[in-house]
């Protein structure tokens, strides 16, 4: 059997990762969490298609573009969690498990980034664990992707 797909979708600015505010999100880059995911993938038995987008419209694509493909979504919405019902709506229309992932503890800084309209689509978020936060979404999805056979 194939293994089940795992998307991980990153939003804007995670391009700039290593370079941007590295007392927020640390030195790495996003090819070093891209190269984590996909030893962590591999080692749990599953697949994954990791990409970024500075544009809201393409991350909405590429949920879209989930269905029927994707067993399972991890999504780093960066600024968009706070502003796009779009992308919430386009999340919503899923039914695969949806993890949402922050590097920072979005509850510890600006109050503008303590509400994601993206957490009222997602089963689960996690937060405030750099990029361990995406290692342990890809853990517990094949946890639940198993559950689910
Ligand atoms: C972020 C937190 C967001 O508030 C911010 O706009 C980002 C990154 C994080 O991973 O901590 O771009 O999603």
């Amino acid at each position: 059997m194939a293994a089940p797909l795992i998307l991980v979708l990153n939003g804007p600015n995670l391009n700039m990762l290593g370079l941007r505010e590295p007392e927020i999100y640390g030195t790495g880059t996003l090819d070093d969490l891209e190269t984590l995911c996909a030893e962590t993938a591999e080692g749990l038995g599953v697949s994954i298609d990791f990409r970024q987008s500075n544009l809201e419209g393409e991350l909405i694509s590429w949920v879209q573009e989930a269905r029927g493909r994707a067993a399972g979504l991890i999504i780093n919405p960066a600024g968009y969690s706070h502003t796009s019902v779009a992308l919430m709506d386009a999340i919503q229309t899923l039914d695969i498990p949806v993890i949402e992932v922050h590097l920072s503890n979005i509850h510890q800084r600006e109050s503008f980034r303590h509400h994601s309209y993206v957490s009222h689509a997602a089963d689960g978020v996690i937060c405030g664990l750099g990029f361990a936060g995406y290692r342990l979404a890809l853990i517990a999805l094949s946890d639940i992707l198993e559950e689910d056979q």
